[in-house]
């Protein structure tokens, strides 16, 4: 199989150096790592899912799921946490731009075979190859659980840890939802998993819709369909359902609240993608 960034980790990774590149500071995060990953052509920022304005909402959610996830791994850890999980990685770069805190875990990469392989090539060519505390998992999420390749790479279940899945339920069948939660129910106490969910059309704003059509078109077309969407409550029942009893809802308001208020540019993240915040 031919080595590959997934398109949905690459767009996203785009929006993130975006950000920073035309979005005024403050930044929410910092992040061009993923740009250089990516090596687009020259000409990326004239594509269609490019567009600054069309894109401003998706953008501000994909800076904002990232920033609360990363002030979260320094909070756990701050309390001795040690391993940080990220399921569906993509091209997330917190172990490159974070050394300091990244050293002090232990953090497992899990993604796709193919575009993670891709991934670890893209960072060899850039000067950045693993550190000894990074570990790459290569799991397809609908063909086998993550829990024993995760294991076997080091992953200590009697141990709490922090695990995140961020813009990844969308891609999988509720049945794979499903499996990926059910193995974390059993994490050790004081464990702590971040997800993130795209709630039905219904309820978004509905200045969202048109974005919201073009987003799952665009990856319909680009091979990596959306297959579930949830309210709050269907996720928060499925997730009680695997085991967890402590579930929160961190909406896109709440996120305006946290990192976006008082911008004169109208930033702020879209109501099509949501955060939930579960402890076993
Ligand atoms: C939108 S990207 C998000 C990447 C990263 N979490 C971020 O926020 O930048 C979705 C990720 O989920 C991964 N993914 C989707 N379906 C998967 C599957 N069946 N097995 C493993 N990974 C999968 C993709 O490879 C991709 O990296």
């Amino acid at each position: 199989m031919s080595d590959l960034p997934d398109p949905s980790a690459v767009r996203v990774a785009l929006w993130r150096a975006l950000h920073v590149e035309a979005d005024p500071p403050p930044h929410v995060l910092d992040d061009t790592l993923g740009l250089a990953l990516a090596a687009p052509s020259d000409d990326f920022r004239q594509c269609r899912d490019m567009d600054l304005r069309a894109t401003m909402r998706a953008r501000a959610s994909i800076v904002a799921r990232a920033r609360f996830t990363e002030d979260l791994v320094a909070e756990r850890a701050a309390h001795g946490v040690r391993q940080y999980v990220l399921l569906g990685a993509g091209l997330d770069t917190f172990a490159q731009r974070n050394p300091a805190l990244a050293s002090t875990l232990r953090v497992f990469e899990v993604d796709a075979p193919a575009s993670q392989a891709w991934k670890q090539r893209r960072l060899i060519e850039l000067g950045l190859p693993p550190p000894e505390w990074l570990r790459f998992v290569p799991v397809d999420f609908e063909v086998t659980s993550a829990w024993e390749s995760l294991v076997a790479a080091g992953f200590d279940r009697t141990v709490p840890a922090i695990v995140a899945a961020l813009g990844v339920t969308m891609y999988l069948t509720e049945e794979a939802v499903v499996a990926m939660f059910r193995p974390l129910a059993g994490l050790a106490p004081g464990s702590t998993v971040v997800l993130t969910f795209a709630p039905p059309l219904e309820l978004l704003e509905p200045e969202e819709w048109p974005a919201r059509k073009a987003t799952e078109a665009g990856a319909r077309a680009g091979g990596t369909p959306w297959r579930s969407t949830f309210t709050p409550q269907q996720l928060t029942a499925l997730v009680q359902t695997a085991g967890f009893r402590a579930v929160t809802h961190v909406s896109a308001r709440a996120l305006t609240e946290r990192y976006f208020e008082g911008r004169a540019d109208g930033l702020r993240p879209s109501s099509g993608e949501e955060i939930l915040l579960v402890a076993p």
